[in-house]
């Protein structure tokens, strides 16, 4: 991996993840380089962030691309042009080919608002709620063909409040996300986590389970 990790981000709406890498590497807390922001929405709040952080954009609408693979040709054509060493999926809503995961492969982080591998897909706080569930958080994993399926690096936990909404576990996650994903970065980019033969390696180990933070 190169010196100063050249990366992408990807985002479809708010990019609230987006703002927590901006404000890491600005305060020297996460040695990256955000070489470009990418989004299939033009309306994205996430590219006005990145403009403010005079973080180079790029947009293309899916709907302007017959199908799934024309459209990852597309960005593939994009990003390529600023040769990224790692792609960072924050809030992306779009589901990528199996072309796209293998010319990235090893290089695409996203991550999911649960614990893995329990609630892969959406809605995921509610299903929590509804579950009764006493843990719920968010996860950061690398990204296979299947979704919400890839080795799990790092997770956030926190303890579910009785009588708490979605919308309130909702912002607790988020609020661990924008913490534990920029960290997850940091070791790829470093080169302390890596993707290798399927699996996520952590400071030269396999990681069969993520590293957990309790929050
Ligand atoms: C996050 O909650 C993330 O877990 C999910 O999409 C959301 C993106 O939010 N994959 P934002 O656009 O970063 O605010």
């Amino acid at each position: 991996m190169a010196n100063r990790c050249k990366t992408a981000i990807l985002i479809s709406g708010s990019g609230t993840n987006l703002q927590a890498f901006i404000d890491a590497v600005a305060g020297g807390d996460l040695d990256l380089e955000l070489a470009v922001d990418f989004s299939n929405n033009p309306k994205a709040y996430g590219l006005e962030r990145a403009e403010k952080a005079d973080i180079p954009t790029v947009c293309l609408p899916h709907s302007d691309y017959p199908d799934r693979e024309s459209f990852d040709r597309a960005i593939i054509h994009e990003l390529d042009q600023f040769d990224p060493d790692l792609l960072i999926l924050a809030g992306f809503m779009r589901i990528l080919s199996p072309g796209f995961v293998a010319h990235y492969s090893g290089k695409i982080l996203n991550i999911h608002p649960a614990l893995l591998p329990l609630y892969p897909g959406m809605n995921t706080h509610q299903r929590v709620l509804d579950s009764g569930d006493t843990w719920h958080g968010s996860t950061v994993h690398f990204v296979t063909e299947e979704l919400d399926g890839g080795p799990r690096i790092l997770q956030g936990r926190l303890a579910v409040t009785p009588g708490e909404t979605a919308e309130e576990l909702t912002s607790r996650v988020q609020a661990i996300e924008h913490k534990i994903y920029p960290e997850a970065a940091g070791w790829v980019g470093s080169g302390r986590a890596k993707f290798r033969n399927g699996d996520c390696w952590i400071d030269g180990v396999v990681a069969e389970a993520p590293v957990v933070q309790d929050f």
